[in-house]
């Protein structure tokens, strides 16, 4: 099947702050794309990183209220590990049908731009080790493996 061309309408979709409005969109999204439904958990993350949170989270959503069409959601995090202060990346997600357009990498540069704003010259994310094409997207951005490794254990 031909790629499409990135003229498409992902392209005129605008990209902004989330507000109080834009949360059932992103938690219909998110149903869509993980087939969970997490209403808590959203309006938490939009309380902690949303305009009004603590100021050094970003939460940014593509499209309107009426239909979310991707979301990407970020915090300058300082310290913890170790770590001088660095952006983070929690989740980015499009829509299925809006996907490999660009949206994505529209959505991941307006987080990377704010985080340049606030003085930021390093981003950092987690993905799950199967998920290919998660690695795919971060690897395409310009992101390699960073110095900290996770370590888990199970808790009986
Ligand atoms: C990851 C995701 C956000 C990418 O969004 P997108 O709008 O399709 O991304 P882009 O169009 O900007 O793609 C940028 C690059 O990523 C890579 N990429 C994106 N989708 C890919 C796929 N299915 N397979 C391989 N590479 C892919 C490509 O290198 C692409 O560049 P190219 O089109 O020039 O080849 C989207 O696939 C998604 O929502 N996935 C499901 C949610 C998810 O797993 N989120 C991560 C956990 S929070």
């Amino acid at each position: 099947m031909a790629k499409p061309q990135r003229s498409d309408p992902a392209e005129a979709i605008d990209i902004r702050p989330a507000t109080v409005a834009d949360l059932a969109g992103v938690i219909a999204l998110d149903e869509e794309v993980t087939g969970l439904v997490k209403p808590e958990y959203w309006h938490d993350m939009f309380a902690r990183y949303g305009a009004r949170g603590t100021g050094s989270g970003c939460f940014l959503v593509a499209g309107n209220p009426a239909r979310i069409d991707g979301f990407i959601v970020g915090e300058v995090r300082a310290w913890e590990f170790g770590s001088p202060p660095s952006g983070w990346v929690f989740a980015v997600q499009v829509r299925a049908r809006l996907r490999v357009l660009g949206l994505g990498s529209r959505l991941f540069e307006a987080v990377c731009a704010r985080f340049r704003a606030a003085g930021i010259d390093r981003v950092r994310t987690m993905v799950a080790r199967d998920n290919t094409v998660i690695h795919s997207f971060f690897r395409s951005q310009g992101m390699t493996a960073g110095p900290f490794i996770e370590l888990e254990m199970r808790l009986e």
